[in-house]
């Protein structure tokens, strides 16, 4: 297969505006559809209007998240969820165990000394993943744990937990409850909170769900919800019981909601009910397979332990010569496509593809070839037709499975 040839573009052309390709984990490209639902008329938060709209999100919600208890949605970005997973439960001296493996782990487990608890971590190398076995053996040291913390996949590296539904059963065996933070990739990987024994989702609108940034997203077991109302904590904006019984009351949120991201919302579920969620898990998968086998093919190292590696994330280490900074600039402003760098001390060592929410064929492919052209430019062979064949032949399977 031939390069494909990429239209040099850019903000200050004489070419009107275009729409960039946000290729980064998170906010994703956001589907027309689903923009163009927050060009609604106005309406009132305390109305019949938004009860009805609300009811449908949550209806559907419940439908997405496969729970028992209605979903809870905060006008705040994911870490919201995530703190409120923490701070509704644990209470000074409880013991929390917590994977942590980059960014996202370091900043659950600061959380939860936050409200005085104690954090017991799973620890990995960045760009590798704890183990089952790590959180086997953390349960039976501790039997004592009240919970247990999963970053379901560790944006920061690329690496994801592969035994997310062990965990669950095993974490329920132990009568502690089981807290994902799947901000990066619900939606993109499998987590039926029922089945799984999850007690807790925290995730947001905009990775897979393709929405824009400002809700966050919290799905929880009846377990859970018995416990928060059983011992309230004294919170405020965060305190989930209210936001339960508004619901229940009034079909409204306690405090003044976002409201044209809530049409948004109901939008972008509506489109991953009509893709239906077996059917994401697979394209996710075949896009970010695609993804890492291109990047191989191209002559690139990718970054991490290989069997741990995320969907939705695709790390890379920059070859010999490529800075950080020349790359990711020219690859906006010449190919208008967006990806991540790395993070702490990985920052200019590698860069990060986010491949979530709609990404499909056009978005893999015409980011592979923006990708090998602009390291081409900067002085590395990359080596760009083993590269689209690549990807191409893994998205075949995408058509051919769905
Ligand atoms: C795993 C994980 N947790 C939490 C967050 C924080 O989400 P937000 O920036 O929406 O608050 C992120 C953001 O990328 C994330 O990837």
């Amino acid at each position: 297969m031939n390069s494909f040839t990429i239209l040099k573009m850019s903000t200050h052309s004489n070419f009107g505006t275009f729409q960039k390709l946000i290729m980064l984990p998170g906010p994703t490209n956001v589907p027309i559809e689903v923009t163009e639902a927050m060009i609604s008329p106005s309406i009132g938060h305390r109305t019949s209007d938004f009860s009805s709209l609300m009811d449908k999100v949550v209806r559907k919600g419940n439908i997405l998240f496969e729970c028992d208890e209605n979903i809870v949605i905060l006008t705040a970005s994911g870490t919201a969820a995530v703190e409120a997973s923490i701070t509704n439960i644990l209470r000074k001296g409880d013991k929390a165990i917590v994977t942590v493996c980059g960014e996202f782990g370091s900043r659950v487990s600061e959380q939860i000394s936050g409200v005085g608890a104690s954090p017991i971590q799973l620890i990995a190398d960045y760009g590798d993943y704890p183990s089952l076995s790590d959180l086997e053996r953390a349960l039976e040291t501790n039997p004592d744990t009240k919970a247990v913390y999963i970053v379901t996949n560790e944006t920061s590296s690329g690496a994801m937990c592969h035994w997310l539904k062990e965990a669950g059963d095993l974490t329920s065996k132990h009568g502690a409850f089981l807290i994902a933070d799947a901000v990066s990739n619900w939606g993109a990987d499998k987590m039926p909170l029922r089945d799984y024994n999850i007690d807790f989702i925290a995730t947001c609108s905009q990775k897979s769900i393709a929405a824009p940034p400002g809700l966050a997203l919290i799905s929880i077991s009846t377990k859970y919800k018995d416990q928060i109302f059983k011992d309230t904590q004294k919170l405020h904006f965060l305190n989930l019981p209210r936001y339960i019984n508004f619901f229940d009351k009034k079909s409204q949120t306690p405090f003044t909601p976002a409201l044209p991201l809530y049409f948004a919302l109901d939008k972008a579920f509506d489109l991953m009910l009509d893709e239906g969620m077996d059917n994401r898990y697979l394209r996710h998968g075949y896009c970010g397979k695609a993804f890492y086998d291109a990047f191989e093919a191209m002559g690139l190292k990718l970054f991490g332990v290989q069997e741990v590696r995320s969907n939705t994330v695709i790390s890379v280490a920059y070859p010999d010569g490529i800075k950080d900074k020349d790359f990711r600039s020219s690859l906006e402003t010449q190919y208008g496509v967006v990806v991540a760098g790395g993070f702490g001390d990985y920052v200019g060592k590698l860069f990060r593809v986010g491949s979530l929410g709609m990404v499909n064929q056009y978005h893999v492919l015409t980011t592979i070839s923006a990708i090998g052209n602009n390291l081409r430019r900067l002085g590395f062979n990359a080596n760009l037709d083993s590269a689209l064949d690549v990807a191409m032949k893994n998205l075949t399977n995408i058509r051919s499975k769905l």
